[in-house]
């Protein structure tokens, strides 16, 4: 009995020793050992198991012995699992090793689109004048886009090949949905919330002065080309008050082109036409790449078209709710693309929302 439990020692504890060559099945083969050597179907266990047939004097030796052999047996699986467990942990610091003093990934900063800071640029210096920002819908009925603006009913600018109409509006008559093909009708809203005005009844008396800027983005069922594109922001302006002058209106423009592009910079207004405006202009600034002397940009012309203004029409401010008698005012709207496109000398207007960053990243 006593060489039995020596060689089931030996054994034992040899094929103990011979686990942990391979990784990854090593947990599995130590498990498979304690089962085989400490657990109740062990040769260790069904000596205890036997003990009940041993003599008087046998069974204190023997019953010694086993302990032995069984507390061996337990201590070698212990230094086994916990040798095991390290050699776990040391692998792993060599495969995942981290080195935290790498310097970090750095984040890719975005930046502002190029519209949107001319855009900016053209806010703050309106800002300065007390103009506040008005958001206005980019989806519009027909009424607001143009009945409400004095387009005549077959103007030009209402035939299907200018505008974008949403197709679900089937049953609206004459006055379908469509995408704005201006900021404009910004007026009309605008003076509406100021005046308090429905387009029903009379207007209201005393209606607030209206000092704003609409900026966003239009759209136009046009031809795409280097000078044209189908989207495109505006950046609309309306003052409405008392005795408000077309001196206004020039002075106000002037001092904005000299603001956007520098002191020295001289402007010119040239009759125009617009339905919503009476009289119209548009500005032109002194060509700022030739100073006037005539070049590519300005088409030898030394002059570079702005902007359209004019007088808000006296049908467009009873429109708004604004008495054309007390009232009066004047309106202006620019391209931001076209100016920006003036200042950076960009040639094709359909870079700006391609979405190409080797565009984009330049500004
Ligand atoms: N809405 C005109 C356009 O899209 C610009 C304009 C705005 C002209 C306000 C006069 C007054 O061309």
């Amino acid at each position: 009995m006593l060489d039995h439990l020596t060689s089931l020692q030996t054994t034992a504890l040899a094929e103990l020793a011979s686990i942990g060559k391979d990784a990854v099945a090593s947990d599995d083969a130590l498990e498979t050992w304690r089962v085989a050597h400490l657990g109740k179907k062990s040769a260790i266990q069904s000596v205890f198991d036997r003990m009940k047939n041993l003599t008087k004097e046998e069974r204190p030796l023997i019953g010694k012995a086993a302990n032995e052999t069984r507390q061996a047996l337990q201590a070698a699986y212990d230094e086994k699992a916990t040798a095991l467990k390290e050699a776990a942990l040391q692998r792993a610091l060599q495969t995942d090793r981290l080195d935290v003093t790498l310097p970090g990934r750095p984040l890719a900063v975005g930046g502002l689109h190029p519209v949107t800071q001319t855009m900016r640029r053209i806010f703050a210096i309106f800002a300065e004048m007390g103009f506040q920002v008005y958001r206005s819908r980019d989806v519009e009925t027909d009424e607001y886009n143009f009945q409400l603006l004095n387009f005549p009913p077959n103007h030009p600018a209402r035939e299907m090949q200018d505008s974008f109409y949403v197709q679900a509006d089937t049953d609206r008559g004459d006055n379908p949905i469509l995408l704005r093909t201006h900021t404009s009708p910004g007026q009309i809203h605008a003076m509406r919330e100021y005046s308090g005005y429905t387009g029903e009844g009379t207007p209201p008396l005393n209606p607030p002065p209206v000092r704003i800027i609409l900026p966003g983005m239009c759209y136009r069922f046009e031809q795409i080309t280097t000078r044209s594109n189908i989207q495109f922001t505006q950046v609309e302006g309306l003052a409405v008050g008392k005795n408000i002058t077309l001196g206004d209106l020039k002075g106000t423009l002037s001092d904005f082109a000299r603001r956007m592009f520098g002191q020295q910079v001289r402007t010119r207004f040239r009759a125009s036409h617009f339905p919503f405006t009476e009289p119209s202009a548009e500005m032109d600034v002194e060509c700022f790449v030739c100073g006037g002397e005539g070049c590519n940009v300005c088409k030898r012309t030394g002059w570079l078209e702005i902007l359209g203004s004019g007088m808000v029409h006296p049908v467009v401010l009873q429109n708004g709710g604004y008495d054309p008698t007390i009232y009066s005012g004047f309106a202006f709207g620019m391209g931001p693309e076209r100016i920006t496109m003036l200042r950076h000398k960009i040639e094709d207007i359909r870079y700006f929302w391609a979405n190409d960053l080797r565009f984009l990243e330049q500004f």
